[in-house]
C-alpha cells in the first residue's frame, strides 16, 4: 500500500499541489477494495448490491459461494446469483453471474447440491450434476395483489458450477397458496435413500422429499409454538451433527437485539419428522450483523466440519449504511460445533483455522491493571486471541475499547449488573443513517468464572466476537472515520484484571 501512495504522490504532485492527507485520500479511493469502510479481509462483490450466502457447496478442490445480487444498484431489486469461489473460504475469485432472473421470476435464495447418483438425470454417471434449488419470485403476480407468487425451481451445472442451465419443466415445486414460501435448503438422506428440503413457509417450516429433485412431497411442518414468531421465517438449514440434528432459522424482524436474527433448535430427525429437544430458542450469533446465514454442502467426510457463512449486515438499515459503490459484506467462514453445557447442547461456531493463514507479525500482550493499552497505533486489521483473568472471585466487569486517532470507538464487553455481554457502536462513526443502528446489543450470559478467552476479528469496520470457544458470538458493523488501530481495556471492579494473548496483525485478501 505504501509503494502505491508514493508512487502516485508523484504523479498528483506533477498535477496539481495538494495537502498531504488529500493525496492519500485520493490514493485510497481509487485502489481496488480501498474506498472507506471497504472491508478487507471478509467477501464483498466489487459493486452494487449483495444480500444472502446462497448455494454454497464444495466441489473439486473449490468452495463455491453464491449470493443474492442486483448488480443495477446499490439497493435491493431484482434478484441474480452472484458468484465466487475459493480454495480455502478466504480468498475469493469473482465470477460471473451464475442465474439471472427470467419470466418465471427474480431468483431468490437457495441451495446447490451435489447430485452424485445423477438422481435428476440432469448429467450422466461420470460426470454428475451439480443442482441449484431456488425460490422464484414472481414481482408482477405480487403487484397484482396475488399470493402464489413464490415457487421453487432449479437449474444444473456439469462444468464444475462455471455455466448454468435452468430446467425446462420449472417450477418443481409450485405454490400451494402461501405468501411467502421460500429458501429451499436441500441434502441427501442417505437412510431414506431420497433428498430433503427444509423451506421457510411464513412463521413456520415445511420440510419436503423428493426421489430425483424434480418431484417433491410434503412430509411435515414445524414451528408453529416454538421459536421467534416476531417475524416472517427465511433461510432454513436442517445440519447433521453425529447423532443430533441442528435446525437454523433465520427471522427478520424479530432477533433478540432488533430486526434479522437466526435462531437455532437442536434435535431429532427421522426423515420426515424434526423434534426439538427442549422447548428454548437459542440464536447462533447475538450481534446485529450476522443473518440468513446457512452451511456448504458436499464438504469431504475427511475434513468432517460444519462450514457456515452469514450476511453480515441487518435488514433494519442494510440498504442505508454509508458506503457509496457497494452493500454489504460476508461475515467470515466458521465451523460449527456441539457443545455439552449444563446437561444440555449449544451451537458453537468459531472461525475457520484456514483464516489463520492472513496472520503476520503480532503483538504479544501481557498486561495487568484497570485500564490498560493492549495495542497503540497497531493494526487495522486485528486477530485478537486473548485470554482475560481477574485477580478476584469471579471475572466481573470489563471493557475492551477499539478506537482510532479521532476517538471513534467500538466498545464490548461484559457487565454484571446486567448479566450480559454487550456491543455499543453509538461513539464508533458514523451512525446517522438509522436509528436501528444505535444503542446496547446484549447477549445475557452468566460469567461466574475467572477467566474468559476471546477471540476478536477486527476488519476496519466490522467485530466478530467469539466469547469462550464461541459458544457465544456477536457480530458488528461499524462505520469509523478512519479505521481502529488501537486497543484498550478497561474494569470498573475494585481488583485488576489481567489480559495475555496475541493480536496478530492481519493481511488484507484483496490487494494480493
Ligand atoms: C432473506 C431473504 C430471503 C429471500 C431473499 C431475497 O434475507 O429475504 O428470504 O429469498 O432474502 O433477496
Amino acid at each position: 500500500m505504501k509503494r502505491i501512495v508514493l508512487g502516485l504522490c508523484v504523479i498528483a504532485a506533477a498535477c496539481a499541489p495538494k495537502k498531504e492527507e488529500q493525496v492519500v485520500v485520493e490514493v485510497e479511493n481509487t485502489a481496488y477494495y480501498g474506498e472507506q469502510h471497504r472491508l478487507q479481509f471478509h467477501f464483498s462483490p466489487e459493486a452494487h448490491w449483495m444480500n444472502d450466502p446462497n448455494g454454497m457447496f464444495y466441489y473439486e478442490g473449490e468452495y463455491h459461494l453464491f449470493y443474492q445480487y442486483y448488480p443495477d444498484s446499490t439497493v435491493w431489486g431484482p434478484m441474480h446469483w452472484g458468484h465466487a469461489v475459493s480454495t480455502d473460504m478466504v480468498i475469493w475469485e469473482h465470477l460471473p453471474v451464475a442465474l439471472y432472473p427470467d419470466d418465471l421470476g427474480y431468483i431468490f435464495s437457495g441451495s446447490v447440491v451435489v447430485d452424485k447418483n445423477n438422481t435428476s438425470g440432469l448429467g450422466t454417471a461420470e460426470n454428475p450434476p451439480l443442482v441449484a434449488i431456488f425460490t422464484y419470485h414472481q414481482p408482477e403476480m405480487e403487484k397484482a395483489g396475488k399470493i402464489d407468487y413464490q415457487y421453487q425451481g432449479i437449474a444444473y451445472s456439469t462444468d464444475k458450477g462455471r455455466t448454468w442451465t435452468k430446467y425446462e419443466n420449472n417450477p418443481v415445486l409450485p405454490n400451494p397458496g402461501i405468501k411467502d414460501f421460500r429458501d429451499p435448503k436441500v441434502f441427501w438422506y442417505e437412510e431414506g435413500q431420497k433428498w430433503v428440503m427444509s423451506l421457510a413457509v411464513l412463521d413456520h417450516i415445511t420440510f419436503y422429499s423428493s426421489p430425483d429433485l424434480k418431484s417433491w412431497t410434503k412430509e411435515s411442518d414445524f414451528g408453529f409454538e416454538l421459536g421467534g414468531h416476531g417475524g416472517v421465517w427465511e433461510c432454513p438449514d436442517l445440519i447433521r451433527m453425529g447423532d443430533k440434528w441442528v435446525l437454523l432459522v433465520s427471522i427478520n424482524p424479530g432477533g433478540p437485539n432488533g430486526g434479522s436474527a437466526t435462531q437455532y433448535f437442536i434435535g431429532d430427525f427421522d426423515g420426515k419428522t424434526f423434534t426439538p429437544q427442549d422447548q428454548e430458542t437459542r440464536w447462533i450469533d447475538m450481534g446485529r450483523d450476522n443473518y440468513a446465514g446457512v452451511t456448504w454442502s458436499n464438504v469431504p467426510e475427511e475434513d468432517g466440519r460444519i462450514l457456515f457463512l452469514g450476511w453480515m449486515s441487518n435488514w433494519n438499515y442494510a440498504q442505508v449504511v454509508p458506503t457509496e459503490k457497494w452493500r454489504s459484506a460476508m461475515t467470515v467462514a466458521r465451523t460449527f460445533e456441539l457443545k455439552a453445557m449444563e446437561g444440555k447442547h449449544i451451537l458453537a461456531s468459531y472461525p475457520v483455522k484456514e483464516l489463520e493463514k492472513l496472520r503476520g507479525e503480532s503483538i504479544a500482550v501481557n498486561a495487568s491493571g484497570s485500564s490498560m493499552d493492549l495495542m497503540k497505533d497497531g493494526y487495522q486489521l486485528a486477530d485478537m486471541d486473548l485470554t482475560i483473568t481477574s485477580e478476584g472471585e469471579a471475572l466481573g466487569d470489563f471493557e475492551l475499547q477499539l478506537y482510532n486517532d479521532q476517538n471513534d470507538t467500538l466498545k464490548f464487553g461484559y457487565s454484571a449488573e446486567r448479566g450480559a455481554f454487550y456491543i455499543n457502536r453509538d461513539t464508533a462513526g458514523n451512525n446517522d443513517f438509522s436509528e436501528e443502528f444505535n444503542g446496547d446489543q446484549l447477549a445475557p450470559y452468566d460469567l461466574d468464572a475467572k477467566e474468559m478467552p476471546l477471540r476478536v476479528l477486527m476488519d476496519v469496520g466490522s467485530v466478530e466476537i467469539f466469547v469462550n470457544g464461541g459458544e457465544l458470538v456477536m457480530t458488528s458493523l461499524y462505520f469509523p472515520e478512519s479505521p481502529f488501530t488501537n486497543a484498550r481495556l478497561v474494569t470498573k471492579n475494585p481488583q485488576p484484571i489481567k489480559a495475555e494473548g496475541n493480536i496478530y496483525k492481519l493481511k488484507g485478501i484483496w490487494n494480493r
